[in-house]
């Protein structure tokens, strides 16, 4: 991608900016070989999210569910991060407070050193029993029993530690992410549809509160319309030539003034 020039009043926001919450969905891991799950080759075209991601098809098909998440964390431990997800964590080195909020659960922002992250969707590499809730990591339980869900110490059984639809998401993840968005200074939303709830109320309430806005995303969402700044482009190509105008900008901030 060309170097990026940000506008005046975006550059005047990202010099002042003392806290950035970037919110991410599967298209920031689509360059690591991820699948997204909505539009063309997306997870719920070929499959039904009602049959693999909620608590009453791991009731009704306990081994076909685990078996699905068993294939998606072989997949997430398989990729490597990206450069998208690098610059994300190289925000960290830009500004004060950088908050990830993820609703990936493939634990690539970790590994690419973001160490600042709230997992929405819980993550793919734990497994937690749903009777004592014991949790353990997904590799020992997946090399244990790839094909059903292992049966914990207590006598329940694994499942893996996302949450699924109909599911509530963490409480205090949510409520602190529902607070960094109110208080932020720039909202970076990357890579989501913008269309899975709660979640996607952060964009609206850093809408409301008066942050500048940033969208990464080829295609339009449902909030394109209120972003100051909407990259269409990949994200692996597109948030670090964001973020190296970023760090322009804040490097003019650092610059001493010259006297006499
Ligand atoms: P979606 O699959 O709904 O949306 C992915 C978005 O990524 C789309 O808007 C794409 O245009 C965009 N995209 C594709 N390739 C990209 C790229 N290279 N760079 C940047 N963007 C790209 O995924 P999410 O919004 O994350 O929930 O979905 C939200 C939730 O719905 C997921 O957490 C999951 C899912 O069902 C549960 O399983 C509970």
């Amino acid at each position: 991608m060309e170097p990026l020039e940000l506008s005046p009043p975006t550059a005047e926001r990202v010099r002042l900016a003392e806290r950035v919450v970037v919110f991410s969905g599967a298209g920031v891991s689509r360059e690591s070989g991820l699948d997204t799950f909505r539009g063309a080759g997306g997870l719920w075209e070929r499959m039904r999210p009602e049959e693999l991601a909620t608590p009453q098809a791991f009731r009704a098909d306990p081994a076909k569910v685990w078996r699905w998440y068993a294939w998606r964390y072989g997949q997430a431990a398989a990729a490597a991060p990206n450069p998208a997800h690098d610059a994300i964590a190289r925000l960290e080195t830009l500004f004060p407070s950088v908050l990830v909020v993820t609703q990936n659960v493939d634990g690539l922002h970790q590994r690419a050193g973001s160490r600042n992250l709230l997992e929405l969707h819980g993550t793919i590499t734990r497994a937690v029993c749903e009777r004592c809730g014991r949790s353990r990591e997904m590799a020992g339980a997946v090399a244990e029993s790839s094909e059903r869900p292992p049966v914990c110490a207590c006598g329940g059984r694994f499942r893996p530690a996302v949450v699924w639809f109909g599911e509530a998401l963490p409480e205090a993840a949510l409520v602190r992410a529902y607070e960094e968005a109110t208080f932020c200074d720039l909202f970076i939303s990357v890579g989501t549809s913008g269309t899975v709830y709660p979640a996607a109320g952060l964009i609206e309430l850093a809408h409301q509160a008066g942050a500048c806005l940033i969208e990464v995303n080829p295609e339009p969402t449902p909030f394109s319309r209120l972003m100051d700044l909407r990259l269409a482009a990949p994200a692996g190509e597109a948030f670090p030539a964001l973020v190296e105008a970023m760090a322009i900008e804040r490097s003019r901030d650092r610059e001493e003034p010259i006297i006499g």
